[in-house]
């Protein structure tokens, strides 16, 4: 790479945004700058960008989960900087970062070219999963799941979550909670959020496949128009569901792994997942 190529990496700043949802729609990604902007404020110093002449040539942005779990997630470099070494720079800023705090377990959903580049920095792939999309639906009649506040989930269903998810999320939870749709009682909770493709399900965590399904319709029957649902591969009747409910596989992903299995989630409960970029 010639001088004036030079790549730096630095903390992301607000003012990054606007270059960094570039970047996001030039990938054809449905988050919006809401979304980079709760990222950010949840873990201000541990969103990266690279820099090359001046302009935003890549991002990655990072979530810890207590010291137990790290995220990584928002990987984009510029169409015309790739294949020169970024994404591995900003991943290694990444994993430095996480494992400063004291974090072992780290992970990410891959894209299929972004898992060749994570193989390459020893991640290991957990499970591959779907995006599932459906463009419109039909009301379904159910008896609606209530609207509940992320801020003052009860601890049953923090602790639901915490099984479900591996891990205390709530201080995430509680972060997205204004920007989306949360509806929930005794047996689970879900949201649903505004994207710039498409709205966004998940994530939708249940005791049961019922409750799930109570939740889901709720959700689902206040949306309009296209919706993306991520579903992990291990919750087979999730994946029954949505396909019963009219959604068609779009995109494959991969869940992967840096470090020791030593946060375990339970996929039976976890009908959905935050979004790839936080879990
Ligand atoms: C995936 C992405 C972030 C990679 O960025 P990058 O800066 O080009 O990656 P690097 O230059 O660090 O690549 C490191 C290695 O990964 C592999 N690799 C990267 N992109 C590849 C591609 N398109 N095809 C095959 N191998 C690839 C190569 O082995 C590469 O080393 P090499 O160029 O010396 O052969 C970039 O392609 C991108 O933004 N894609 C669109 C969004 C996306 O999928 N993000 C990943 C989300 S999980």
């Amino acid at each position: 790479m010639t001088g004036s190529q030079q790549i730096t990496v630095r903390q992301m700043q607000a003012d990054d945004i606007s270059a960094a949802d570039s970047l996001r729609e030039a990938a054809g990604w449905n988050q919006r700058q809401t979304d980079w902007l709760t990222a950010l404020a949840y873990q201000p110093d541990g969103c990266f960008v690279a820099v090359c002449r001046g302009q935003i040539a890549g991002t990655v942005t990072t979530t810890s989960y207590g010291t137990e779990l790290g995220w990584i997630g928002m990987m984009l470099v510029a169409p015309s900087l790739q294949r020169r070494g970024i994404a591995t720079q900003l991943m290694e800023t990444a994993i430095e970062y996480l494992q400063e705090l004291g974090i072992e377990c780290i992970r990410l959903d891959a894209t299929p070219t972004g898992r060749i580049v994570y193989e390459r920095l020893g991640f290991q792939s957990e499970w591959d999963f779907h995006r599932w999309e459906r463009s419109h639906g039909p009301q379904v009649t159910i008896e609606p799941a209530p609207t509940v506040s992320m801020d003052t989930l009860s601890a049953e269903l923090v602790q639901l979550d915490r099984d479900a998810f591996g891990t205390n999320r709530s201080a995430w939870l509680k972060a997205a909670g204004p920007h989306s749709r949360c509806v929930g009682f005794e047996q689970g909770f879900g949201m649903s959020r505004t994207g710039s493709r498409a709205t966004y399900l998940g994530p939708v965590v249940a005791e049961s496949t019922d409750a799930a399904r109570r939740i889901a319709v709720t959700l689902l029957n206040d949306i309009a128009g296209p919706v993306f649902w991520d579903i992990p591969g291990p919750n087979i009747a999730a994946t029954r569901m949505a396909q019963t409910m009219g959604f068609l596989p779009v995109r494959d992903l991969t869940r992967m792994r840096l470090g020791p299995e030593s946060v375990q989630p339970d996929y039976s409960r976890l009908y959905g997942l935050y979004d790839p970029g936080m879990g």
